[in-house]
């Protein structure tokens, strides 16, 4: 939770020095007054109930103590990670002139990824399909956390091969590559000693 909510308060820092007066992101240019646009206030608003609520799905505990929690608190994390995957592209393409074709396509595949991989998550826990439920959610939820990956890709990466428009797209796509490898690293390490099925199924009720 708290590598996700990074990017959330650099951006929020970012913002609060550029209300001093400096010009706004692309993002900014979507068509907001005061440089926070409503595909902005959609995007944080949803990634911020994502990346909080989901972080806390994935908690074995709260799962065991509060089945119920689980169940209200995911409905209320897919509507936060559709609301951020949507918005998210909304701002590529308004950042499509300014970013170019090759980080809107990656941002568009990202976006979509999440979207089905939430999806399948979905189904799988409606056919009681837990093992697969519990994948689907982590690789979600590793997109999700591609923003504070791309912090420390764009910050190095940038520093080494510069800010032409090829590489920042390469680099944000490595943000991605970097989780989407790492969840399925932790999907596929010791599988039954992270997942505990009695807890899991008092949550689907059974
Ligand atoms: C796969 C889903 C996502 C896509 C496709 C996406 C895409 C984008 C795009 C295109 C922008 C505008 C960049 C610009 O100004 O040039 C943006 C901004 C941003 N995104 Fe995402 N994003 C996604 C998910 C997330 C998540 C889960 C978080 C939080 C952890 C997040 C945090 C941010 C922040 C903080 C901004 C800056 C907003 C602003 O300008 O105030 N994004 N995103």
């Amino acid at each position: 939770m708290a590598f996700g909510l990074l990017p959330l308060l650099a951006n929020a820092v970012r913002r609060l020095a550029e209300a001093s007066g400096d010009a706004g992101s692309a993002a900014s240019a979507a068509g907001g007054a005061g440089g926070v646009s409503l595909p902005v206030m959609a995007h944080v608003v949803g990634a911020t109930v994502f990346v909080v609520l989901g972080a806390l799905q994935f908690s074995v505990s709260l799962r065991s103590r509060r089945p119920a929690w689980h169940r209200v608190a995911g409905r209320l994390a897919v509507v936060g990670s559709v609301l951020a995957a949507a918005s998210g592209v909304w701002l590529a393409f308004a950042a499509l002139e300014d970013d170019g074709t090759l980080l809107f396509a990656f941002r568009l595949v990202a976006a979509v990824g999440m979207g089905v991989f939430i999806a399948l998550g979905v189904v799988a826990v409606l056919r009681r399909r837990l093992r697969r439920h519990r994948a689907w959610m982590i690789r979600a939820y590793a997109i999700g956390l591609g923003a504070a990956t791309q912090l420390f890709t764009l910050g190095f990466g940038e520093a080494l091969i510069g800010t032409g428009q090829v590489g920042v797209a390469l680099l944000n796509a490595g943000g991605w590559a970097i989780n989407v490898a790492v969840a399925e690293w932790v999907i596929r390490r010791a599988p039954r000693s992270v997942a505990r099925p009695a807890a899991d199924l008092a949550v689907v009720g059974r």
